[in-house]
């Protein structure tokens, strides 16, 4: 399984979620920052999991915007995805972590198939979040699900 590791971040935390991803689960990923990560590429994966930041009352980074494009235009029917995201609950209900939101509505319009629902946190709340993550990938074998999937498939 081929997986790929994308972040943005200004003051780390989703820089940690995917470090702490890889390490985990996928020592082998390619990893990126969003910004930097050439799109074309993007087919090339069986898995993405996505770390975005947001800023600017619910808004991408400026930078992620290209990526973000990048998926509007484009059809990923092959591709897992999962979305983590890092927020400041202060910011309200409609802004807390939406870029998240906006990345697994993306992807998902892509074609693109969700390993579970959107995840997101508070940036306070990092080492719970990756806690968490950790249980649910363990206990609910949603990484074996796929692994499965390609070995039926080859
Ligand atoms: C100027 C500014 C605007 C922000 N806007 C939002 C927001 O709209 N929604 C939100 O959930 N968090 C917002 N945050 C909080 C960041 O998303 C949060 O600090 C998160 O940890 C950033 O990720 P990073 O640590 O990887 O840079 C904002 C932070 C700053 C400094």
């Amino acid at each position: 399984m081929k997986v790929l590791i994308l972040y943005s971040t200004i003051y780390g935390h989703n820089l940690e979620m995917g470090c702490f991803i890889r390490h985990h689960f996928f020592q082998k990923a390619d990893w990126s920052s969003i910004a930097q990560f050439d799109s074309a590429m993007l087919a090339d994966y069986d898995l993405l999991v996505i770390c975005p930041s947001t800023y600017g009352e619910g808004y991408l980074q400026p930078q992620d915007e290209n990526f973000a494009g990048f998926l509007k235009g484009h059809h990923f029917p092959h591709l897992n995805f999962l979305v983590i995201g890092a927020g400041d609950r202060n910011f309200g209900h409609a802004s807390f972590a939406n870029a998240a939101n906006i990345f697994f509505y993306l992807l998902k319009h892509s074609g693109a198939h969700p390993l579970h629902a959107v995840i997101k946190y508070d940036f306070a709340n990092l080492l719970t979040a990756e806690d968490g993550l950790e249980q649910l990938l363990t206990r609910n074998q949603l990484l074996g699900s796929i692994n499965n999937e390609k070995s039926a498939a080859h």
